[in-house]
This record gives structure tokens, C-alpha cells and sequence, in this order.
């Protein structure tokens, strides 16, 4: 783990309307761009980083790593609607720096006989699986993605992966949820990996097809300190209580309680 004040190389907005993930508003998705070479050489798949978002923000903020290249790291990131540390994060620019520490947590783990992998990313959730996707592409693995958003505005993913897309209003592939999908893309996949709203694991958690398969997810819930410190992160799993950001931020779909999250 290194701490390290970082140049913005770039901070673009993707897309900028009003619009609902889960449970949360947002204003718009940015790609920001950091020089950190020495968190980029650490960090896999699934890994995220703190970030410190300004004097207002007395806590820094999780961001999923969600590209690494030589010189450092991508975020992909949402704008809430009254979040101070994402807006703040907005307004950098060019040559600023960032304060951040990290990669943290326990990441995604391919599986050695793995060739076949399902990547599901609802909205947002495409964060930690572009850098999944980018290792696993580089190993040579095939990889599908199921993409499901609310419209048209979405990350433009790799070409090099089988893409099958969903909207909530039809406007890019199948009209309707992304998880209706998935038990017919299951059967063929050694293992399965997925981020998205917690309503997402919801329904994946009672589907039959996906009983027996190696299911990783990548879990949200509010932090403070990223490193076991202050214990605000706790979730109920089948091993009993586990803290998100050092357990996890990835669990075995069928190991958490998911009753019991919100
Ligand atoms: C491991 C991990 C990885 C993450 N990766 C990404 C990522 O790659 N891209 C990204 O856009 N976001 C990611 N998030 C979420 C991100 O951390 C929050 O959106 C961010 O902290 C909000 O900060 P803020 O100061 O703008 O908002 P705040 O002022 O903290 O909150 C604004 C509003 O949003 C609600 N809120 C904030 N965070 C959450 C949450 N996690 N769940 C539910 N409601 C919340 C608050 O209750 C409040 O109502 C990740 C979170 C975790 C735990
Ligand atoms: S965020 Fe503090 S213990 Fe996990």
C-alpha cells in the first residue's frame, strides 16, 4: 500500500445529465487519469484506492482502480448529487494534484482453469471490470461481458470481448434488466464476476442457474478510514461478520447475507 500525492493527467467528463443508479443521483461519469506508477504496479483487479477529496471532505472517498497503465492509474467515477468529495473530484484539472492511498482490499481471483469468464457490470459497476477484463484479455482468456445501464450512455468497453449489452429504455441491445440475461450466459461460464447495484445481486442470488458457479461480486457500502481501522464497513456473511474493505471488497456471491443489506 503507498500513499502518494498524485498529478491529474487528464479528468474528462463522459456524460453529464441527471441520472439514478441504486439508490444513489448522479450528475454525470468522469475518467480520471493519475500518475501513480507505484500504486498502478501493485494494484489488481478489484483493488481500490482512498482518495482525499478536499478540506470539506474530513474522510477520503473509495474509487475502484479501474484501468492501470506504466505511469499510474484510471477512475471511473460518478458525480453524486450533493456529494462533496465527487464534486470536487470534478473540478480538477490538468496538472493538479490528488492525495490517495491504496490498492486496498482483496481483489478478484481468476482461477487457474478458468478459460471462459462472465462479467456482469450493472451501470456504474463496469468501474473494477475494465481492469478485470484488460488481465484477463491479456492472458488470453475469453471473456463475454453482459452491460447493463438505465440508456445509451455507457462506457465504450473493449472490442476484444464479446459484448452483450441491455438498456432499461432499449435504445442499445435488449430492453430490460441486464441480470434477465444471465441465466442463459451462465451455463457456459467457468466463473463469473459481477458489479452493480446491490438489488443486482439481489436478484442473482436467487437465480437456480447460478447455485453451483463460482460467482465473485464486488460489494459497495459506505467507508471511513479503507483499512480496518474504524469498522463502519462491517457486512454479515455466512462466516459471520467481515469487514468490507480488508475481506473484501469482492465476496462469494452466495457467502454474504443479502438480507441484510441495503
Ligand atoms: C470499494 C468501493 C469502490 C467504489 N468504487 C467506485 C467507483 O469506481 N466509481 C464511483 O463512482 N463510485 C465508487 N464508489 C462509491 C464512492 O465511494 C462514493 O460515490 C463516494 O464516496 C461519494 O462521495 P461524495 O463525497 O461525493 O458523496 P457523499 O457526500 O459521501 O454522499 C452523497 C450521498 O450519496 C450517498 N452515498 C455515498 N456513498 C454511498 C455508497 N457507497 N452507497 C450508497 N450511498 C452512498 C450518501 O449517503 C449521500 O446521500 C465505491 C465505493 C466503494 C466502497
Ligand atoms: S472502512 Fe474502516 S474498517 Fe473498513
Amino acid at each position: 500500500m503507498k500513499k502518494v500525492s498524485a498529478t491529474v493527467i487528464s479528468n474528462e467528463q463522459l456524460w453529464g445529465e441527471y441520472g439514478v443508479g441504486g439508490t444513489r443521483k448522479y450528475l454525470g461519469t468522469w475518467l480520471m487519469r493519475l500518475k501513480c506508477p507505484n500504486i498502478a504496479s501493485e494494484a489488481r483487479p478489484g483493488q481500490f484506492v482512498m482518495v482525499y477529496c478536499g478540506e470539506e471532505c474530513l474522510l477520503p472517498r473509495p474509487f475502484s482502480i479501474h484501468q492501470v497503465d506504466e505511469d499510474g492509474i484510471t477512475l471511473f467515477y460518478a458525480v453524486l448529487v450533493g456529494g462533496k468529495g465527487t464534486n470536487w473530484l470534478s473540478q480538477r484539472y490538468m496538472g493538479g494534484t490528488v492525495k490517495l492511498f491504496g490498492p486496498l482490499g482483496n481483489g478478484f481471483s481468476i482461477q487457474p482453469r478458468s478459460n471462459n469468464l462472465l462479467l456482469v457490470a450493472g451501470g456504474n459497476g463496469i468501474a473494477p471490470l475494465q481492469f478485470l477484463a484488460q488481465k484477463a484479455l491479456k492472458k488470453k482468456l475469453s471473456v463475454t461481458m453482459l452491460y447493463g445501464t438505465v440508456d445509451s450512455k455507457r462506457y465504450p468497453v473493449s472490442s476484444q470481448l464479446e459484448l452483450v449489452s441491455a438498456t432499461e429504455d432499449g435504445t442499445v441491445g435488449y430492453q430490460g434488466m441486464i441480470t434477465d440475461l444471465l441465466p442463459d450466459s451462465a451455463d457456459r461460464a467457468d466463473q463469473i464476476f459481477a458489479c452493480g447495484p446491490v438489488g443486482m445481486y439481489q436478484a442473482m442470488a436467487r437465480m437456480p442457474e447460478l447455485k453451483n458457479k463460482s460467482v465473485q461480486v464486488s460489494l459497495e457500502v459506505m467507508m471511513g478510514c479503507g483499512r480496518g481501522v474504524c469498522y463502519g464497513c462491517t457486512v454479515k456473511t455466512k462466516q459471520g461478520l467481515k469487514l468490507c474493505c480488508q475481506d473484501g471488497p469482492v465476496f462469494e456471491l452466495d457467502n454474504i447475507i443479502w438480507d441484510d443489506i441495503v
